[in-house]
């Protein structure tokens, strides 16, 4: 009755695909714009880089990570991927998030506070952002089996709850 939802797994693919990208691009791009920022400078050029950094943050970003979240949680029950790889992918997610957290409230800190406020050097940014990244994508493509390690039951097996449509086995 209701395949035509499996229909737009590839869909929804994409779109995760699309707005991860577009949330770790820019996640490696902030910590090199705010590196830019220097009230030093001309006035006219600060304000220019100050408000890059604040759109690029909110307008785009932001909005892409939650579109890659929301994307990838709707792809967990269409492919019924209830597997130790996606778990160990789901921490590596969660600190992608204090990275994306962390980045956000420097670009605050630069604007409200720009006599007090140096960014920290883009390194730290930068590896906070890509040491993530790098296990995700590892985790995704290898997608290993992990069959040394020992998870707990409630996290292998249904809870007893149900979906409004089958998940495939
Ligand atoms: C809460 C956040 C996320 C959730 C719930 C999630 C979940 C998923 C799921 C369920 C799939 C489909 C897996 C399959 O079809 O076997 C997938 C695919 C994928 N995800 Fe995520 N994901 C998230 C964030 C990310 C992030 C941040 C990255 C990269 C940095 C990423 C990279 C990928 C890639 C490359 C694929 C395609 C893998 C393939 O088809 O072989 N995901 N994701």
């Amino acid at each position: 009755m209701l395949e035509w939802i499996f229909a737009t797994i590839p869909l929804f693919k994409v779109a995760h695909i699309a707005a991860l990208l577009t949330w770790c691009g820019g996640l490696l791009a902030l910590p090199l714009m705010l590196s830019r920022h220097d009230p030093n400078g001309f006035a006219e050029d600060y304000r220019k880089i100050r408000h890059a950094t604040h759109n690029v943050y909110t307008l785009v970003v932001t909005p892409a990570a939650v579109l890659a979240v929301i994307a990838g949680t709707w792809l967990i029950f269409l492919r019924g991927v209830f597997v130790p790889w996606l778990f160990a992918k789901l921490a590596f997610v969660v600190l992608l998030v204090v990275a994306h957290v962390w980045i956000g409230h420097i670009v605050v800190k630069v604007a409200e506070l720009p006599e007090d406020h140096n960014p920290p050097r883009p390194v730290l940014p930068l590896l906070a952002v890509s040491v993530p990244v790098v296990a995700i994508l590892i985790l995704v493509l290898a997608k290993p089996a992990f069959d040394g390690v020992r998870f707990p039951d409630w996290l292998l097996e249904p809870r007893g709850g149900q979906l409004p449509f089958e998940v495939p086995s």
